[in-house]
Order: structure tokens, then sequence, then C-alpha cells
């Protein structure tokens, strides 16, 4: 009874004063309150462990299964590999075509010789020596050599040579044939025998005559050559063919 005019008395005086003014008076339970407002939900859970890999899917009816694709792009190309051994030689090649007609040879300027020399001096000349022919009357391309008495061959090719020389008695000439100052080889011989008379011999040979290849007359001792004025000596030679 004590307690239940306490909390009444405390009901009371509590609209005029705090609630620590009241006081308990005993131990009567209070009535149970209302239920408390739900609490907000928690945070999530981690993540559980990963389940096993499961079977092999299958294709219950082949008709469902879609058709097959087209070939991808092709990849990039690979890395260059390490360099082979060399191989064996081939066989050489067929023969090419013919090339063009050549230009027009220029046989005026390259392929001429031609010479004629007579001689002005009028002691007889030496035996087994050159004889000079001294005066040029013809020298196309100065293939003869007055001071030696020698033509040079520079157009290999077939060439004729002649002399008409004056003598006085027995004359014979050789005509010679030679490299640089060689003595030569004797090609062949003219011989004529006179005696005191004035006259003309001659002689000639056509010769195939190489690159320096030289040509010249030579007596032997019958030696009666002379070149005066009225009874020339001439010694002259020309290319007939140029070789192919
Ligand atoms: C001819 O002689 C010249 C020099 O005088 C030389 O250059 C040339 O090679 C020679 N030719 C031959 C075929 O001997």
């Amino acid at each position: 009874m004590q307690t239940v005019w306490a909390m009444l008395i405390c009901l009371a005086g509590g609209q005029l004063a705090s609630a620590t003014f009241c006081k308990t008076y005993g131990n009567i339970p209070g009535i149970p309150g209302s239920p408390g407002q739900p609490g907000s939900n928690g945070r999530d859970g981690e993540n559980g462990q990963k389940g096993q890999q499961g079977p092999p899917g299958a294709v219950e009816h082949e008709e469902d299964m879609g058709e097959k694709g087209d070939p991808g792009v092709p990849g990039y190309p690979g890395k260059v590999g390490p360099r082979g051994v060399t191989g064996p030689k081939g066989l050489p090649g067929p023969m090419g075509a013919p090339g063009p007609q050549g230009d027009t040879g220029d046989y005026q300027a390259t392929l001429k010789s031609v010479f004629s020399a007579a001689r002005t001096i009028s002691s007889y000349p030496r035996r087994d020596q050159p004889v000079r022919f001294d005066r040029i009357l013809t020298n196309e391309k100065g293939h003869y050599e007055n001071r030696y008495g020698r033509f040079i061959c520079r157009v290999p090719g077939i060439y004729y040579f002649t002399y008409h020389v004056t003598s006085r008695g027995n004359l014979c000439l050789s005509v010679k044939k030679g490299r640089g100052g060689s003595r030569g080889e004797k090609v062949v011989t003219f011989c004529d025998y006179v005696h005191n008379s004035y006259q003309v011999t001659t002689g000639g040979v056509v010769l195939q005559m190489a690159a320096n290849e030289s040509v010249w007359l030579e007596p032997t001792e019958k030696n009666s050559l002379v070149g005066i004025e009225g009874s020339d000596s001439v010694f002259s030679g020309f290319l007939i063919f140029p070789n192919a």
C-alpha cells in the first residue's frame, strides 16, 4: 500500500518536479514496456568458398548445335629463322637471245693503213740493215717510221708490200718481218744482176700482219740500191683487208 502511494505521489509530483525526486518505496514490478523497433540489417558476410567444377555440359539434341564458324583471320608471320646451309650450284641457264645489231663501224677512221716512202740517200744501204726510205710520200695514220725504214702494223690484217728501187749493179733485197728491234725473218728475197746501168727492180708480197709486227727491206751484200734525183727507190705498203 505504501508503494502504491509512493508511486501515485511520484506521478502526481512528477508533474511539478524532476523524476529524481521520485523514490521507490517497494519491490513491485512495473508494467512491461512495448517492444522496440527492429534493428537495421547487418553487414554482408564474407564470400563463401569456391564450389567444385561442374560436369561438362552436354548437348541434348544434335540439331540444337550451331553451324561451324568461319576460320579466323591468319595470325602474324613468325620470326625469321636461322639461315640454312648453301645449296649446290645450279645448272647454267639457257643461252640468252642475240643482242641488237652493233653500230656501224667507223671503217674509214680506224681501219686505215697505207704508206709510201722514197730514199733520198745516195749512198748504198748497209748490208743486212733495214733500208731507210726517208722521204715520206704517203703515211696515213703514221704506221711507217721513216727513221728506221720500218712499217709497224697497228691494224691487224692482210697487207701488200712492194718496192720499186733503182740500182746500178747487183742488188738483192729481202722483205723482212719481225717485232720490235729484232733482226726479223726473211719473207722473200729478190735479186737483179746488172753492171753499170741503171735499172728499176721490183718485188712485192702479200702478208698477214699481227699488231706490232714490223716489215722492212734489207739488202744482202749485193746492195747497190740508190736513191737519187730522177732515179727513185720507193717502198710502199697498204692494208687490203683488216682482220674480222
Ligand atoms: C702493241 O704495242 C703497244 C705499245 O706500243 C702496246 O700497248 C700493245 O699492247 C701492243 N699490242 C700487242 C698485240 O702486242
